[in-house]
């Protein structure tokens, strides 16, 4: 008889583990073994038929034998049901989602928008042109002829006699102002190509020309103007002043200087100690070049301006290196 009950035991104990977290079958074990018609319930039944002597001792050991399975049962089926209660799939919503690869803008592109958009906001409409132009656009309709010595002053890539890589976005001018009567406002974002090539020079680079023609355009326009793009490109409180200049295309002309954004004008390395730094050219439009496109000088007048793109990016996001910008390294483009 006890032999029985410790092999009932072992079987019942082979049950469990096999039902394992399912709750079902761990109530079928139950069943089975202690159930009204289980089969430990029937060795209990069966003491009746053991010898008197004997008895006490196989009861004991009975009982023993029922208490320990209804141990492990309740054991087994507490395990079930916790791992119940906790979902399939570990899911720890704390963990940070993963970003999608997601493209952007180069920081080139976004600045001249930026800069367009200040533009616009004051009325100038943005247009685009040629990068392969005529040297008459590039050069000759801005005042600049072929013997005029400015034309040492840009390194041109010629594609014929007649045909260069234009080195400048002023060509812009020309083309509106042979398209349109004034008034004119128009902002011209886009590439421009010299053959220079060392630390501050790439042999493509972007530029932005402005263009504002009309009737009693003055000097103070071109500054009220220009100050205005200043304080919203760079912030209110940066300081800029007009120093005179000369381009072949105005006349008078002035380059515009910001207060150095690094040191605030206190004197620093990236402004050479000046505490200013250059960031256009500008100048009223010279009288030679509205009769190129047969606009009378004494009816209209106006200014026009150009910036580089990359250094007034370079300055707004503090790169001190203009390679980044052409070496297309993902780790510095996702910065921006
Ligand atoms: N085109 C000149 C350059 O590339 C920049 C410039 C200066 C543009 C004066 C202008 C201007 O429109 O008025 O260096």
């Amino acid at each position: 008889m006890e032999e029985d009950a410790r092999t009932l035991f072992r079987e019942a104990e082979g049950a469990i583990a096999a039902a394992g977290a399912d709750l079902k079958a761990l109530d079928a074990v139950r069943v089975g073994f202690l159930g009204r018609k289980g089969k430990l319930t029937a060795l209990f039944k069966r003491l009746g038929t053991v010898p008197a002597e004997a008895r006490p001792e196989a009861g004991r050991v009975l009982n023993e034998v029922k208490a320990a399975l209804e141990e492990r049962l309740a054991e087994a089926i507490r395990k079930a049901k916790e791992q119940a209660k906790r979902p399939k799939s570990v899911l720890d919503v704390t963990v940070p989602g993963r970003r999608p690869l997601s493209g952007r803008l180069h920081p080139i592109t976004q600045t001249a928008m930026d800069i367009a958009a200040i533009f616009n906001r004051l009325g100038f409409e943005t247009v685009e042109g040629p990068e392969v132009e005529l040297d008459y656009y590039n050069f000759e309709a801005l005042n600049i002829p072929k013997d005029h010595p400015a034309r040492d002053m840009q390194d041109t890539f010629y594609v014929s006699d007649e045909v260069v890589l234009r080195t400048h976005t002023s060509p812009l001018q020309i083309r509106t102002m042979e398209k349109k009567r004034p008034p004119i406002k128009i902002i011209a974002p886009g590439k421009a190509y010299r053959c220079d090539s060392d630390v501050t020079h790439t042999p493509m680079f972007h530029q932005v020309e402005g263009l504002m023609v009309g009737r009693d355009i003055s000097f103070g326009d071109l500054k009220g103007v220009l100050t205005v793009f200043v304080h919203q490109m760079f912030g209110p409180h940066v300081g800029l002043r007009f120093r005179p200049s000369f381009f072949p295309f105005t006349e008078p002309s002035a380059e515009v200087d910001i207060q150095c954004v690094m040191c605030r004008g206190a004197g620093c390395r990236v402004c050479s100690q000046t505490g200013w730094l250059e960031i256009l050219g500008s100048g009223m439009v010279d009288p030679e070049v509205f009769k190129m496109v047969g606009y009378d000088p004494d009816e209209v007048t106006g200014f026009a301006f150009g910036m580089g793109i990359e250094r007034i990016a370079m300055l707004r996001y503090g790169i001190n290196d203009l390679r980044l910008f052409f070496e297309n390294d993902v780790r510095f483009l996702r910065q921006f």
